[in-house]
C-alpha cells in the first residue's frame, strides 16, 4: 500500500482513530483502523469499523467487553480536531464520521488559491515499459492499449511527484533484421550513400519474408546478417538502422498525435547486457542444456526461460533477463511497472521469478508488476478488425476519430459558435481524448469493444460529456467577467473558506475532498478506471448542484445581477480538479467546444 499523508482524508481519520484507540485501550496490542468511505449518506461520510474486530482482540488482554461499547469508549477518546464534527455509534458497533463543512470549506478555498494538490508520499524512480512496437511491423491496437494505458499511469506518477523514466522496449533486434537487411542490400545496393524511399515497410517485411521461406541462399545471407549485426559490423548496423528510422517516424507521428512522450530504448540496448547476463547465470549454474538449448528453470514455474537457442542466438526472454537487470541495478528503480497485454502474463512473471531467484529483489523492497490488459473487440465482440478482415491501421483509426468527432461538433452546430482554430482544437480533443478515455474507463483487465458511435456520444459517461461539462463550469466565470484573481480577493474576507450551506454544496464539496484518496487508490491498484469514476462523479454531483444553486442572478435583459461568490468558487474547484483528472488520464481540455 502507497502511504500518504497530506490530503488524504482517510489517512487522517486512520491517524485519529489509532490515537483513540491507543487512548481507549492502552494495554491492548494494535490494531489497525479500518476507515471506509460510505456509500449511503444516513450513514455520515466515512466511517471506521474496527471496533468488531478490537472487540475480539481484547479478550486476549481479558477485557470483555461487546463492539458497541468499544465503539463508544473509541468515540470518546476520539480528538475531533477541526476534521470531525460529529460521531455516532451504530448498528453492531460502527462508527460513523460527519466532516466539519468548515474543513470542506477551507479545502475548496485552498484549491482557488494553492491548485490542486496530491497526496504526498515518499518518492520513487519508477521505470515504465509501455506501448513498445516492434520495428517494421504494424503498430497495432494491443500497442495503443498499453500507449493509452502507460503513458496515463506515468502522468500519475509524475502526479505525484514520482521520478519516472517512460521507455519504449520496441522488438528492433533479433533474427528478423538479418533478413531485412540482406533484402535491403538487394532492393537498394546503395543504401550507404543513399537514404532508400522505402514508403512501405510492411510489404517491404512481407518480400523479404518471402525469400526468407522460399531461397536458401538468401536464408544463409540473412543468417549471416545477423550475426554481422550482433558484432555492430559498421555497414549491416547502418542498414538496420534505416529500416528502424521508418517505422520509427511512424510511430513518432501516433505519439505526437496522442500527447505521448516516451524514450526509445530497444531490445537492440542490451545486446552487451545479454551477453553478461547469459554469462552470469552460468557461472551461478542455474543453465540447463536440453537439445542445445540453454535453459533456467525458475522456482514455481510451469515454463523456462529459454536463455540462448541451439543457434546460439538471443531470445525475449534473455533480453527480459537483461532488461530486468538493467532496471535494479543501473536504473534504480523501486517500481519496475510493465504495461503488457494479459496474454504476455506467463512470460513475465518467469521472469520475475527468475530475477528473485537470482537475489535482484525481493518483492518488500520493489515493486514488479505485469500491469496487464485485455484485447480490443469489434463491435461484433471479436477481434478488432477492419470490415475487409485486416488489422486496423492506427494512423486510420484516428483519422477516422478526427472526422466522425468534427461530425458531431457539426451536428450540434458548434461550428457556428467556435472559430476555426477552436473548432480544429476542439475536434482533434475530442478525438483523442474519447479514444484514451474509452479504453481507461474499462477495467483493464478486460476486454473492450471499441465504438466511435458510443465513444462520441455526449451522453454517458465519455470524454464528450465531461469536456463539455467542464467547459461549461469554465463559462461561468468567464461570463461573469471575473478572474480567479478577483474571486480570490472577494473570498478573501472569509480567509478563503468556502461557506456550504445547501446540501447540494456540501455533497460537492465532499467529491471534491476525496480526489487525494482516489488517487492513493489508484496507486495502489493502477486501475485507472477509478479515476474515471471519480471524474464522472464529479460532473454528476456538480451537474446537480448546478441545477438546485443559482450561481448568477440576472435580470430581464440579462444584466448581472448578483453573484454568489462561494457557489463561483465551487465551480471554478470543480473544473480544476477535472482538469487534474483529465491531465492524469490525458485528455486535453477546452475552455470553450
Ligand atoms: N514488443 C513486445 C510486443 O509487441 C512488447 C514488449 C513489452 N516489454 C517487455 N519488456 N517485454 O509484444
Amino acid at each position: 500500500t502507497v502511504e500518504d499523508y497530506g490530503d488524504s482524508i482517510v489517512s487522517r481519520l486512520r491517524e485519529i482513530f489509532a490515537k483513540a484507540q491507543a487512548t481507549a485501550y492502552p494495554t491492548a496490542p494494535v490494531f489497525p483502523v479500518v476507515v471506509t468511505e460510505t456509500s449511503n449518506p444516513k450513514f455520515g461520510d466515512y466511517q471506521c469499523n474496527s471496533a468488531l474486530g478490537l472487540s475480539k482482540l481484547l479478550k486476549t488482554v481479558n477485557i470483555n467487553e461487546a463492539p458497541p461499547v468499544v465503539a463508544k469508549k473509541i468515540v470518546a477518546a476520539v480528538e475531533k480536531g477541526d476534521l470531525i464534527k460529529e460521531l455516532e455509534v451504530a448498528g453492531p458497533g460502527f462508527i460513523n464520521v460527519h466532516l466539519q463543512h468548515d474543513f470542506i470549506g477551507a479545502h475548496v478555498g485552498s484549491i482557488l488559491t494553492a491548485g490542486v494538490s496530491s497526496p504526498k508520499i515518499t518518492k520513487r524512480k519508477a521505470v515504465v515499459d509501455f506501448s513498445a512496437p516492434n520495428i517494421a511491423k504494424e503498430m497495432h491496437v494491443g500497442h495503443l492499449r498499453s500507449t493509452i494505458i502507460g503513458d496515463s499511469i506515468c502522468r500519475l506518477l509524475e502526479f505525484v511527484g514520482f521520478d519516472v523514466a517512460r521507455i519504449n522496449h520496441v522488438g528492433d533486434w533479433g533474427t528478423q533484421f538479418g533478413m531485412l537487411v540482406a533484402h535491403l542490400q538487394d532492393t537498394f545496393p546503395n543504401y550507404l550513400v543513399e537514404t532508400p524511399p522505402i514508403a512501405d515497410l510492411q510489404s517491404f517485411y512481407k518480400e523479404s519474408k518471402q525469400r526468407f521461406d522460399a531461397d536458401k541462399t538468401f536464408k544463409a545471407r540473412a543468417y549471416e546478417c545477423v550475426v554481422k549485426l550482433q558484432n555492430f559490423d559498421e555497414d549491416i548496423v547502418k542498414g538496420w538502422k534505416l529500416i528502424c528510422d521508418v517505422s520509427r517516424a511512424d510511430f513518432n507521428r501516433i505519439y505526437q498525435r496522442l500527447d505521448v512522450t516516451i524514450i526509445e530504448r530497444g531490445e537492440s540496448f542490451y545486446q552487451q547486457r545479454m551477453i553478461d547476463v547469459v554469462a552470469e547465470l552460468d557461472a551461478a549454474g542455474v543453465l540447463k542444456t536440453e537439445e542445445g538449448r540453454r535453459l533456467m528453470f525458475p522456482t514455481d514455474c510451469t515454463i523456462p526461460l529459454t536463455v540462448v537457442k541451439s543457434d546460439g542466438g538471443f531470445t525475449y526472454d534473455t533480453s527480459d533477463m537483461a532488461t530486468i537487470k538493467h532496471r535494479i541495478f543501473e536504473e534504480k528503480a523501486d517500481w519496475l511497472l510493465y504495461v503488457v497485454d494479459a496474454g504476455q502474463s506467463l512470460h513475465l512473471e518467469t521472469i520475475y521469478a527468475a530475477a528473485r531467484d537470482l537475489g535482484y529483489y525481493t518483492p518488500e523492497e520493489k515493486r514488479v508488476q505485469h500491469i496487464g490488459f485485455g484485447l480490443v473487440l469489434g463491435e461484433d465482440k471479436k477481434k478488432f478488425r477492419t470490415r475487409a478482415g485486416d488489422t486496423v491501421r492506427l494512423t486510420e483509426l484516428l483519422d477516422e476519430g478526427v472526422k466522425r468527432s468534427e461530425e458531431k461538433l457539426r451536428e450540434k452546430g458548434r461550428h457556428e459558435v467556435l472559430n476555426e482554430a477552436e473548432l480544429a482544437a476542439a475536434k482533434e480533443a475530442v478525438a483523442y481524448g474519447c479514444i484514451k478515455y474509452a479504453d481507461l474507463s474499462h477495467n483493464r483487465i478486460n476486454d473492450y469493444v471499441f465504438s466511435f458511435d458510443r465513444m462520441l456520444d455526449d451522453r454517458g459517461n465519455t470524454a464528450v460529456y465531461l469536456l463539455y461539462c467542464y467547459a461549461r463550469i469554465r463559462s461561468i466565470a468567464r461570463n461573469a467577467g471575473l478572474t480567479r484573481k478577483d474571486l480570490n480577493e472577494k473570498l478573501a474576507a472569509q480567509n478563503g473558506v468556502i461557506q456550504l450551506k445547501h446540501e447540494a454544496e456540501v455533497r460537492l464539496g465532499k467529491q471534491i475532498l476525496k480526489f487525494a484518496d482516489t488517487l492513493l487508490l489508484v496507486l495502489d491498484t493502477l486501475l485507472l478506471n477509478t479515476l474515471c469514476e471519480y471524474v464522472y462523479t464529479l460532473s454528476t454531483v456538480y451537474t446537480d448542484f448546478y441545477g438546485f444553486c443559482q450561481v448568477i442572478t440576472k435580470d430581464k435583459e440579462g444584466k448581472i445581477e448578483s453573484i454568489d461568490y462561494n457557489r463561483l468558487a465551487l465551480c471554478e474547484a470543480t473544473a480544476d480538479t477535472m482538469a487534474a483528472c483529465f491531465k492524469i488520464l490525458g485528455i486535453r481540455t477546452l475552455e470553450k467546444i
